[in-house]
């Protein structure tokens, strides 16, 4: 129960400089309702004071209400006093029926016991060596392992030396762009309607995200111009969920080669194809001029907090480096269960499931849709965790959002680019689609009806 806690020994007096330290951990939250406070005896000891000025302080907090003293067990935080509630307690208070909003998997059919195992196996067997702090670059089993499955499920020209283990795919998009700046690549590339998060990562970069245009064949390659880095999502363009065609894949692969260039491949959701093979990796067309990026967030679960980077010769070093400089690399653990679970075959395995669980509600959602709102037809490829449902310009998406949260559904509205609704399905249960569809059909019929569209 050690207290981090610097004692002001001002004018006021010792009591009451301990008194403010803890009034304020308190409200800033730093120590927590329930907390255990350290004994009388312990904190005079640690801070070098009589233990009669802690004794004093405690009971001037429990008589504020800080603090409650309990025989037994000790003194505890008592409960938020005059905090403001958090952005997390105030969103988890929306009374939110059903969530469509896209970027998860089936959370409840996480893989527990596969990966408690898989965890199991690495605790037991990582060498003690191995516990002090490892390549940046991310653990050669689970680098080893990546590259022969992006070989074998993805088309992809991969090996070990040439990935780069990230937590997530956003944080390994936010190591690269300060490095492609570095090679004087200050404008990318980003699909128009296209993921928030790409054109945002790139501003924050202080790079200038330059819109390329999206339709029916995914990204207009024919306006890629003097660009010399795009990022795209040629599997399952988000959120139209075009894949991109043929002729524009060739187009892609002649500009990078053309000039000198970068495309960085946003592979998040490639697994899934529900009407045959998925097409395969850009990567494999072009690996010199191709950054490809995965994640298990649309595989596994988010939280695991994995992705990777398969890179161009020449981007590992300097990439490897600024990882190190950010956090020295992605926890050994779970690299180590993550590259079991795919030696092992649980990923397949996983994979092989939740596909059957997905095909199904993507077809509960279109039926369900194509029932209630017929004057709405959907678009996209039978591929990924989400369809795209586009809507007339004149609607105001952000209005029709808060409208439908307000009647307990959480969606994700697109408009910039093209007006529409990216619609997730694989995190909700199959009973919720019936009634989640209805609520959603009464919202939209009322936005249409007053953008008089
Ligand atoms: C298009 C796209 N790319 C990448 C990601 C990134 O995922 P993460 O940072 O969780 O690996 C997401 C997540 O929602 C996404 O929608």
């Amino acid at each position: 129960m050690d207290l981090h806690l610097a004692l002001p020994r001002g004018r006021r007096g010792v009591r009451h400089g301990l008194e403010h330290e803890l009034r304020i951990a308190i409200q800033e939250r730093r120590l927590l309702e329930g907390a255990r406070l350290p004994s009388t005896r312990a904190l005079a000891d640690q801070l070098g004071i009589s233990r009669g000025v802690v004794v004093d302080a405690y009971s001037q907090l429990c008589a504020e209400g800080y603090l409650t003293a309990r025989v037994g067990a000790g003194t505890v935080v008592a409960r938020a006093v005059d905090l403001q509630p958090t952005r997390q307690l105030r969103e988890t208070k929306l009374p939110l029926r059903y969530d469509f909003r896209p970027g998860v998997p089936d959370l409840s059919a996480f893989p527990r016991r596969a990966w408690a195992r898989a965890i199991s196996d690495a605790l037991t067997s990582v060498p003690d060596a191995r516990l002090g702090y490892g390549d940046p670059q991310g653990a050669l089993e689970l680098r080893a392992a990546l590259a022969s499955y992006l070989g074998r499920t993805r088309g992809a020209v991969a090996s070990s030396d040439r990935i780069l283990v990230v937590g997530g795919l956003g944080q390994g998009l936010n190591l690269l762009w300060p490095v492609l700046g570095a090679r004087g690549i200050e404008r990318i590339g980003v699909e128009r309607p296209g993921w928030y998060d790409h054109r945002t990562s790139v501003s924050a970069a202080g790079l200038s995200p330059v819109d390329v245009t999206v339709d029916t064949e995914g990204m207009r390659t024919d306006q890629l111009g003097s660009l010399r880095s795009v990022v795209v999502t040629p599997a399952h363009q988000f959120p139209t969920g075009a894949v991109l065609a043929a002729t524009r894949r060739a187009q892609l692969v002649n500009w990078a080669k053309g000039a000198d260039g970068f495309i960085v491949e946003d592979d998040y959701d490639a697994q899934y194809r529900f009407d045959g093979k998925p097409v395969g990796a850009v990567q494999g067309l072009v690996p010199e001029h191709t950054v490809h990026g995965g994640t298990v967030s649309k595989l596994l679960a988010p939280a695991l907090r994995l992705g990777w980077l398969l890179l161009p010769e020449n981007l590992v070093e300097p990439l490897t480096l600024r990882k190190r400089q950010l956090d020295r690399g992605v926890p050994l653990l779970e690299q180590l269960a993550l590259a079991r679970l795919i030696e092992t075959g649980g990923l397949d395995r996983h994979l092989r499931r939740t596909r059957r669980v997905y095909a199904r509600r993507r077809q509960l959602l279109l039926e369900g849709l194509a029932r209630q709102l017929p004057e709405l037809p959907v678009e996209g490829a039978a591929a990924g965790l989400h369809i795209f449902l586009p809507l007339p310009d004149q609607v105001r998406v952000g209005e029709l959002t808060d409208r439908a949260a307000a009647a307990g559904i959480a969606i994700r509205g697109i408009q910039r680019g093209r007006a529409g609704l990216a619609l997730g399905f694989a995190n909700l249960p199959d009973a919720a689609f019936a009634p989640a569809i209805s609520t959603l059909r009464d919202v939209l019929r009322a936005a249409l009806r007053e953008s008089g569209a």
